[in-house]
């Protein structure tokens, strides 16, 4: 039995969950790296915003989306949300032998790597920031990197509402990265899963000297190590499979959904966490 189960292992899907729907740019950067792996994305939508809220909190939301995606029968877990990844993963990591990984090392491995004047910015929710966990991550790779931090809380509701590229998000992140700007960083993590989608206005206020990095896309290229290593991923020749949960279906939920994910989304259905 067991040696059956392990032999099939490989065919089982990727768990991914998010506080909400921000997550779907994460999923997007997984479809693109890994095209055969099967997907399960859990946005737990109707607790959103997970970045204003306690750790103690958020820790216990993720540990109930964690035990929903491992009845799903996943093959590793993939926590999108950076609220969720800064404060909840090595409690996540004690319930399960299902490999969890979160945004939080990825993304700081990429900045080290990246940076040339070992000085790097962070912007994030409250939760992420005041968590410290990125910079305690960065100074676990390096100690001499010089780590500047800043919430952009605004930035969530600006992109879920679309006003992506307006004079508002401009003044907005014009406002909340000056200060960083100015520190001298070389290098900036997108440390919030709404963030990719502000990339353009981000860009043209901190300008094209900073190197931006965006921690979804460097998780999704950990999961492929991750999944490679461990000869677990999907060997199938067909396109995987991607299937959404969410636990309340908000106001314009696929208009937001489409503009994360950049196609329709399909095959969505409640899920019920307790
Ligand atoms: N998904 C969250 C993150 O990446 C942003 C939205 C929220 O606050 O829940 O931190």
């Amino acid at each position: 039995m067991h040696t059956l189960q392990t032999k099939n292992l490989h065919k089982r899907p990727i768990g991914v969950f998010d506080s909400g729907i921000g997550g779907l740019t994460v999923a997007r950067a997984l479809y693109e790296l890994l095209p055969n792996e099967d997907i399960i994305y859990l946005g737990d939508s109707a607790r959103l915003p997970y970045g204003t809220k306690s750790k103690e909190t958020v820790i216990l939301y993720s540990i109930e989306c964690l035990k929903f995606l491992l009845s799903k029968k996943v093959k590793m877990v993939v926590v999108a949300c950076n609220t969720a990844s800064s404060v909840a993963v090595p409690f996540l990591q004690k319930i399960t032998k299902v490999p969890v990984i979160g945004v939080l090392i990825p993304g700081s491995e990429a900045a080290v790597n990246k940076t040339k004047n070992n000085k790097v910015g962070i912007i994030g929710t409250r939760g992420t920031v005041n968590s410290g966990a990125y910079k305690n991550q960065i100074h676990r790779i390096n100690k001499s990197v010089k780590v500047y931090s800043q919430a952009c809380s605004l930035f969530v509701q600006l992109a879920e509402d679309g006003w992506t590229d307006n004079k508002i998000a401009e003044l907005t992140a014009k406002e909340y990265l000056s200060d960083i700007k100015q520190e001298g960083i070389d290098t900036m993590i997108l440390g919030c899963t709404h963030y990719p989608i502000l990339k353009k206005t981000i860009r043209k206020v901190i300008g094209n000297k900073i190197n931006l990095i965006d921690s979804g896309e460097e998780t999704a290229k950990e999961v492929k190590l991750i999944l490679s290593g461990k000869k677990l991923l999907n060997t199938q020749k067909r396109k995987g499979e991607h299937k959404y949960f969410v636990t309340d279906f908000p106001n314009n939920f696929h208009q937001i959904a489409e503009r994360f994910l950049g196609t329709k989304i399909k095959n969505i259905k409640l899920a019920k966490l307790h």
